[in-house]
């Protein structure tokens, strides 16, 4: 039976990479063991365009049905002033909360290739391979009151709530865990505990399930503020860090710039396993937004989008070897030193988005 994705390319380059990841669909649908049937829709300002909503309902039970759902990117200035619920990032906010997509992996891995595009030192993010598990459906990205009131003195008071409950804290940290286990079976805790009442709890759960559960895997927590600044002066003291919603977002734009650029990183977001078929609700996307300012020149950088697609491979499909060949289809693409603009130094030969996606297809015929 055909595994079903939902395409949501989105706005400005989201279209133009996601054109990539369709590329490679059918190739792999033409030559390798596989079967995927896709479905695509409208999120973020293009959906606001054609329905007045950030995502229309009809998509929603789309993305809900699907395997997996496969995420482009959204916003841009075109959608500045449209009424706040409506805004291009609600879509995106709405697919994580409504799918329970509570857990977001965000790999940061530096391509040898690419060790002298990070704006570190080469030694430093040479072999550079950590994980981020951000928690995605809490903290004060959805936590009530979230509102703007007006005063008696007439001025007015913004109010954003940062909330956690055990049961959020506990589940994050088992899939960090878990997924340590599959690496070097290290895991650093980041949260503010000195400052906010969130980071005690988090704190406090973290170490409890680590003791009894995980005893074997060293735990370390560190002050979200530090943890930024030893990512950029030693990154490969980590393997994996944990956090919540708010600072996994921080953490993983700075974690996403020492591999070289915003539009080399992947991510997947997942749901918890359904009690009886076992199956994960799951969307991947890039970590990179909607870059307008190059939407519509065919010169982004598609590798991130393509990565993605990798994770759905390995994490949705269990598509363990496809999901490798695509990896080293990308990797080899990059050895051969073909850059998009993002990547690019002096002297590179710079390719655009359809010539990095083709080239990838070529590496894949070469690997088949
Ligand atoms: C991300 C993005 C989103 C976030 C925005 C677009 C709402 O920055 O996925 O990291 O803040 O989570
Ligand atoms: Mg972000």
């Amino acid at each position: 039976m055909a595994h079903q994705l939902f395409l949501l390319p989105g706005d400005g380059i989201g279209p133009e990479i996601m054109n990539e990841v369709k590329a490679i669909i059918d190739w792999m649908n033409a030559n390798l063991d596989v079967s995927f049937e896709c479905d695509e829709g409208l999120v973020g300002g293009s959906a606001y365009d054609a329905h007045g909503v950030a995502i229309s309902e009809e998509d929603m039970a789309k993305a809900m049905a699907a395997d997996a759902v496969i995420f482009g990117a959204v916003g841009g200035p075109k959608w500045a002033d449209v009424p706040y619920f409506a805004r291009p990032e609600a879509g995106l906010l709405r697919l994580r909360k409504d799918m329970g997509l509570f857990a977001n992996l965000r790999p940061a891995i530096c391509f040898p290739a690419l060790a002298d595009a990070s704006s570190l030192k080469k030694d430093l993010v040479e072999g550079l391979d950590i994980l981020i598990v951000r928690e995605l459906t809490g903290g004060v990205y959805f936590g009530e009151p979230k509102e703007i009131v007006t005063l008696e003195d007439g001025q007015q008071r913004a109010v954003d709530t940062q909330l956690y409950t055990t049961s959020e804290i506990e589940r994050i940290t088992r899939v960090a865990f878990d997924l340590a286990k599959t690496r070097s079976n290290r895991v650093a805790s980041a949260e503010k505990h000195n400052v906010m009442r969130s980071g005690v709890l988090w704190k406090q759960v973290v170490s409890k399930i680590g003791a009894e559960e995980y005893p074997d895997t060293p735990l370390e927590h560190v002050l979200a503020d530090n943890c930024a600044m030893q990512l950029v002066r030693y990154p490969k003291q980590y393997d994996v860090i944990v956090c919540d919603n708010l600072f996994g977002d921080i953490l993983s734009d700075v974690a996403a710039m020492l591999t070289g650029s915003l539009g080399m990183l992947p991510s997947a977001s997942l749901g918890a396993p359904d009690a009886e078929t076992g199956k994960r609700k799951a969307m991947y996307e890039p970590v990179h937004g909607s870059a307008p300012d190059i939407a519509g020149k065919g010169i982004a950088n598609p590798i991130a989008m393509i990565a993605s697609f990798s994770m759905a491979l390995r994490y949705s499909f269990e598509m363990i070897k496809e999901a490798e060949m695509l990896d080293a289809a990308v990797a080899k693409v990059l050895e051969k030193g073909l850059r998009t603009g993002d990547i690019a130094k002096e002297g590179d030969t710079v390719v655009t988005t359809k010539e990095m996606g083709a080239a990838v297809i070529e590496e894949l015929k070469a690997l088949a």
